[in-house]
């Protein structure tokens, strides 16, 4: 049996289910190239400033890419008796080139080098998810410009409560995943500062160099506390917060597109190529991408409370608790990837069906709020003329008719302030006309939202 790097003092070695059980390589191995790419910057630094010859710095760099290579390749085992990635790599380099390999740990414990491998690999990680922020953006801006024109019913309570424009709709999805994306650059601004040097919590008393190595990780600076530096993890929290927030917007999301494809509301309809079937009900076609959608938010959100809680008693500085840190936050990263692309790929595979929208338009009175703003502009109170429209709607609740349908002498018979230009205000293509305030529903305001998003996410 090979001694641990850290066995000097034992005398016994663990049990098979003492490694079993505390063993990270088995997922901690995510994060070999930003391991790697800290002892690269570790030991230059350690050259630098005396710790080390150039010689060994050179055979260092030269094992680690070689290591790089044969796990790239597939060609590196992994070993549990290892415990994790650091040690699975710093054993290896030592196979590889042997002496000089022992130079490298100088000035660095796990601690910080969990730390920093794991700052590095959400900055990256941030990059990924903000690129798939902006397809789902773009395939949603690309969805609105093919139903240009489209009214729906626009929904408050899931009651009918006055008309929007289609690509209104989907233009507010497109404003959530920009607020989305800025959490994300906020979170990896934050994020963005060098552990490494901090050290198992105190530093160290060798003459190293924190701003160097940290300048070569692309960091902004080398964080000022080593304590704080390898103790917190809220630099994960931040991010799977930042996650849970966009899940729950593709879940809302999902759930509405759901809504939409079924038989009650057949809105919309789903390719063959999104669907899945029943292996019962040979007539089935179901929305199973959206629905995962909206399911594995939950997932997004647990691993936010599994990381809450697994801080949440810890003392300063690192406790080997922060270990559990990794599988929810690659499980998250993971998850929320797929909603993304799985939402963008949706996105693009649906139709609306304009003329069943369009049958569906004249239930539910979704001009009545129009029609009370056109008795304000005849000088009406606001609570007067909400009054007048309640009962104008009582009448056509009785007569089992819609708003517009009502002539002119029955709605004088309600108030006299009816005048013919009130055939204006009634139906839904009048009513979605007359909305002009910034932000509104209005064509001319949708159109300009439009114009931003097509100019803003480079399209045409
Ligand atoms: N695998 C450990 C982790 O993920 C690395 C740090 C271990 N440090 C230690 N002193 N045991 O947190």
């Amino acid at each position: 049996k090979e001694m641990k790097l850290w066995g000097g003092r034992f005398e016994q070695s663990v049990t098979a289910t003492v490694e079993k059980f505390s063993e990270s390589v088995s997922f901690d191995k995510t994060l070999y190239k930003h391991d790697i790419m800290g002892s690269i910057a570790h030991a230059s630094m350690l050259a630098a400033q005396g710790l080390m010859t150039a010689a060994d710095r050179d055979m260092i760099i030269k094992g680690l890419k070689e290591i790089e290579r044969q796990i790239d390749s597939g060609d590196f085992l992994w070993r549990t008796d290892r415990e994790d990635v650091h040690m699975n790599i710093e054993a290896a380099l030592t196979d590889v080139i042997g002496e000089p390999a022992k130079k490298l740990h100088t000035a660095r414990s796990r601690n910080d080098q969990v730390v920093t491998d794991l700052r590095l690999w959400c900055r990256d990680a941030i990059d990924t998810i903000l690129l798939s922020i902006k397809h789902l953006q773009v395939a949603l801006v690309r969805l609105a410009l093919k139903n240009e024109g489209l009214i729906v019913p626009g929904y408050t309570h899931l009651q009918r409560a006055q008309p929007v424009l289609l690509q209104h709709l989907l233009l507010a999805y497109v404003e959530q995943l920009e607020r989305d994306a800025g959490r994300y650059l906020d979170c990896q601004e934050r994020l963005n500062f060098s552990p490494l040097g901090a050290c198992a919590l105190a530093g160290t008393g060798l003459p190293i160099d924190r701003f160097m190595t940290a300048k070569a990780l692309g960091f902004t600076a080398p964080m000022r506390n080593s304590i704080d530096a390898v103790a917190d993890r809220d630099f994960v929290l931040e991010f799977l917060s930042a996650n849970s927030i966009t899940a729950v917007h593709l879940s809302r999301l999902g759930e509405e597109w759901v809504l939409w494809a079924s038989e009650e509301f057949g809105f919309l309809t789903p390719s063959d190529s999104v669907s899945t079937g029943s292996s019962i009900m040979p007539q089935k076609k179901n929305p199973d991408p959206m629905e995962l959608v909206r399911g594995k938010s939950a997932r997004v959100i647990g691993s936010l409370a599994t990381l809450l809680v697994l801080c949440k008693g810890l003392p300063h500085a690192y406790n080997r608790d922060l270990q559990e840190d990794k599988e929810p936050l690659f499980d998250s990263v993971n998850t929320i990837i797929g909603m993304l692309e799985v939402t963008a790929e949706f996105a693009q595979n649906i139709s609306f069906n304009h003329d069943r929208i369009q049958s569906a338009l004249p239930a539910g009175h979704l001009d009545a709020t129009t029609l009370a703003d056109y008795l304000v502009k005849k000088g009406l109170a606001f609570r007067t003329s909400h009054e007048i429209v309640g009962k104008s709607v009582a009448v056509c609740l009785t007569k089992g008719c819609q708003l517009l349908e009502l002539n002119l002498d029955e709605l004088r018979s309600i108030n006299p302030v009816f005048e013919d230009d009130v055939y204006d205000y009634l139906g839904v293509d009048n009513s979605v006309k007359k909305f002009c305030s910034y932000g509104s529903t209005g064509a001319a305001c949708v159109a300009e939202q439009l114009d931003f998003w097509v100019a803003k996410l480079n399209l045409k």
